[in-house]
């Protein structure tokens, strides 16, 4: 094997392309760039990877840009950053609360916010359009650190329909954009509850860049059911998570990395349809930031 990426003329060559050597540009973007590209060095030599290798990859890189946001969930890096979120408060003694848990690329802000105050009422529906399987039920408390409830939190929902496609990203063009999200406002118990119909797992896309990936790894590109939220609240630290249904198939082998201990609820069905009682406990915020989203981009609508 070569070993020529630690010598000066390499590391002369990764300087000036990472704009070591000069002025200007965004000093951190600069010193990212200089550690991915002497990284992809070294990979290209530890692996003597070919001319033909590299430019297969970077076509579908190029390719299969559409799919990015899927393949970061499937490649586990989505999840590698809630790991790296979960080590730096763990360093800074924050902790406890429901376990965060990855968005997905499938959010769409704007959805419908709905009275979910259950002082006023007792139904609120996320599903629109019609869609014959079972009646998914779930409800329970939203508190804090101290098991006080919280006032005032609007808890956002996404999730599959029964095919396990989207809203907004059907390919069958068969929803409505809206249907199977929502955004519901609590009241000041802190208590929500909510009907739709069960979700189907999700597989990404067939013939698409992620499924192409998954299929060279000897990998699947199944998840379980599950449901998404999302859950603000004035004083509260905004809090990204999903549940995955516990007796699914795949509730143990997703290939999204995102179940976790703690989000696998198995539904009660004693009374016929599903229910899945969840209780979600928030951390308090300690700054503005931790009240606000992160700025992924979003699809909105
Ligand atoms: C993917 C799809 C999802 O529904 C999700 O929650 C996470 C990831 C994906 O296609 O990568
Ligand atoms: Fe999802």
């Amino acid at each position: 094997m070569t070993n020529i990426v630690k010598s000066p003329q390499v590391q002369a060559l990764l300087d000036r392309a990472a704009g070591i050597d000069q002025d200007g540009g965004n000093p951190r973007l600069k010193a990212i760039m200089r550690d991915l590209l002497e990284n992809l060095a070294a990979i290209i030599e530890r692996h003597d990877i070919s001319e033909d290798e590299f430019w297969l990859a970077l076509g579908f890189l190029q390719e299969g840009a559409g799919e990015f946001g899927l393949i970061a969930p499937g490649v586990g890096i989505e999840h590698f950053l809630d790991l790296h979120m979960d080590a730096k408060d763990a360093e800074a003694g924050v902790s406890g609360g429901t376990p965060r848990t990855i968005e997905g690329p499938l959010y769409v802000a704007g959805s419908p916010l709905v009275d979910g105050d259950l002082t006023r009422t007792n139904d609120v529906n996320l599903t629109t359009d019609p869609d014959d399987t079972e009646t998914l039920t779930m409800s329970g408390r939203m508190t804090g650190p101290d098991g006080e409830p919280v006032k005032d939190a609007i808890l956002h929902v996404w999730h599959a329909n029964s095919q396990g496609f989207y809203s907004h990203f059907d390919p069958t063009g068969a929803q409505s954009p809206f249907n199977n999200r929502r955004r519901i406002k609590l009241g000041p118990d802190g208590r929500y509850s909510f009907r739709s119909k069960m979700p189907r797992g999700y597989s990404c896309p067939p013939g698409g860049a992620t499924e192409k990936l998954m299929q060279a790894l000897g990998r699947h590109g199944d998840r379980p059911a599950h449901v998404h939220f999302f859950v603000e609240a004035p004083g509260y630290r905004t809090l990204t998570t999903q549940i995955n249904f516990g007796d699914d198939p795949r509730a143990h082998d997703d290939f999204a990395f995102g179940t976790r201990e703690g989000l696998l609820p198995v539904p009660d069905r004693s009374g016929g349809n599903p229910h899945i009682e969840f209780d979600f406990q928030l951390q308090r915020a300690r700054s503005d930031e931790d009240e606000g989203f992160s700025e992924r981009p979003r699809t909105a609508a």
